[in-house]
């Protein structure tokens, strides 16, 4: 993966983007006046032109899904040679447009749009908010009210969103926005091919004046905040998992109202293989959602679960094809927060209040527990074999 992304760096992206410009030209003449289902001519080359101006690097996967929907508006089901296994970046291009199959013109470019629309509407209305009065622009973050919708989007794609520290303090940050404003339901997703990538191991680099102990100690505090922020959350939180998710972003699944995933995502905790323990209340919530046999399986075994499995055990709600994931998701989601603001609260406090104390509970024992695990010679070894098996690369 890490040789793809390099590959496919971000000026082969606008050059690809100009490059699709250019091959459009004929599709334009040729359809400008006829009617079609979904997205029309003029939408998609709308869509296109806005391609180019995207800011932040969306990542390879959608890069890759961009162009095999720009080749199935265009061009249709893919007819050209298999490239060969050597050709790694024509090949994933070529495989992307493949999994298309038979998906019609019409419906390619309806998606083409739809994903467009979606990562233009990420980047705009994220800048607005940080102009329009609000306090503070996010470094890691992009975070957007539309809709009555606050979307909180992890971005830093180019490191599959992992978390840093900055990151974690602006997430309680956003998060208590998120709470005290106008929005009817918070979704909290990732920019790119991850989900999130969970605890940056840089995180455990970076020894401040009291050494370990204090590194310990301040993490604990943090990752306490952190949770802490998702327990008490006051309104319907639900999670958009656009691609794999791994470790602190995969426990607190948990403690979100409703989680949609793409069938793309995997959902892994490696916490033993780490020498560390879980979080995010996981100890007590996924024994309860899924059962003790499943949950060890996951939390002690680093057993990592497809979205299906993860939906089987109820960590997740719904699966979606990753083709129209975004356009499904997104109406439904659209929907949801049409309704009454207050009703929805209420409820959601009436189902998750009465845990409270006991996920308070749960959340100081855990972080106990951690803070401890990461002094451990363990846990200093195996993050050590993470920055060695980097180095070696
Ligand atoms: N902490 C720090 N850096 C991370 C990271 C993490 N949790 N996850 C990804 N990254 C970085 C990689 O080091 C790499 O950085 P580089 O470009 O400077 O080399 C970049 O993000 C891209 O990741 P890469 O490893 O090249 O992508 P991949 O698709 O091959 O693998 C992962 C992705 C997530 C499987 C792999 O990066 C990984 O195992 N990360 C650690 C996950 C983890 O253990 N999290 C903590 C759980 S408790």
């Amino acid at each position: 993966m890490a040789a793809l992304v390099k590959l496919v760096s971000p000026w082969r992206f606008h050059r690809f983007a100009r490059a699709s410009r250019a091959a459009l030209i004929p599709c334009v003449q040729l359809h400008s006046t006829a009617s079609v289902m979904g997205a029309s001519v003029e939408e998609f080359n709308t869509a296109k032109e806005k391609l180019g101006t995207l800011k932040n690097d969306p990542g390879n996967q959608v890069k890759l899904k961009i162009y095999a929907l720009f080749k199935q508006a265009t061009q249709g089901p893919c007819n050209s040679p298999k490239p060969g296994m050597l050709d790694f970046v024509n090949k994933a291009k070529w495989d992307a447009w493949k999994s298309l199959g038979s998906v019609s013109q019409e419906e390619a470019r309806q998606q083409y749009v739809d994903l467009i629309q979606s990562l233009v509407g990420a980047e705009a209305p994220a800048v607005s908010a940080q102009t329009a009065g609000s306090s503070k622009a996010f470094q890691t973050l992009l975070v957007t009210s539309e809709d009555n919708i606050t979307t909180i989007r992890l971005n830093r794609p180019e490191k599959k969103n992992a978390i840093t520290v900055e990151m974690y303090n602006e997430l309680i940050e956003a998060l208590d926005l998120a709470g005290k404003d106008d929005s009817v339901i918070t979704v909290m997703t990732g920019n790119g091919d991850y989900y999130c990538s969970g605890n940056d191991l840089n995180n455990f680099t970076k020894i401040p004046e009291g050494g370990l102990e204090e590194m310990a100690k301040q993490s604990g505090e943090l990752l306490r905040r952190y949770v802490k922020a998702y327990i008490d959350f006051p309104k319907p939180l639900i999670g958009v998992i656009n691609g794999p998710a791994v470790g602190v972003s995969v426990t607190l699944l948990g403690l979100f109202d409703v989680v949609y995933a793409t069938e793309k995502a995997t959902f892994h905790t490696p916490f033993s293989q780490l020498g560390q323990s879980p979080e995010g209340c996981s100890s007590y919530l996924f024994p309860k959602i899924m059962g003790a046999a499943k949950a060890s399986e996951m939390l002690l075994f680093n057993k990592k679960l497809t979205a299906t499995q993860a939906c089987e055990v109820g960590l997740v709600t719904e699966v979606f094809p990753e083709s129209s994931f975004q356009s499904e998701v997104w109406t439904r989601l659209k929907a949801y927060a049409k309704l009454p603001k207050n009703s929805l609260a209420l409820s959601k406090q009436l189902i998750r209040g009465v845990e409270s104390e006991r996920l308070h509970a749960v959340n100081d024992a855990e972080v106990e527990r951690l803070v401890e695990r990461w002094l451990s010679d363990e846990c200093m070894k195996a993050i050590m074999s993470f920055f060695q098996a980097k180095s070696k690369l």
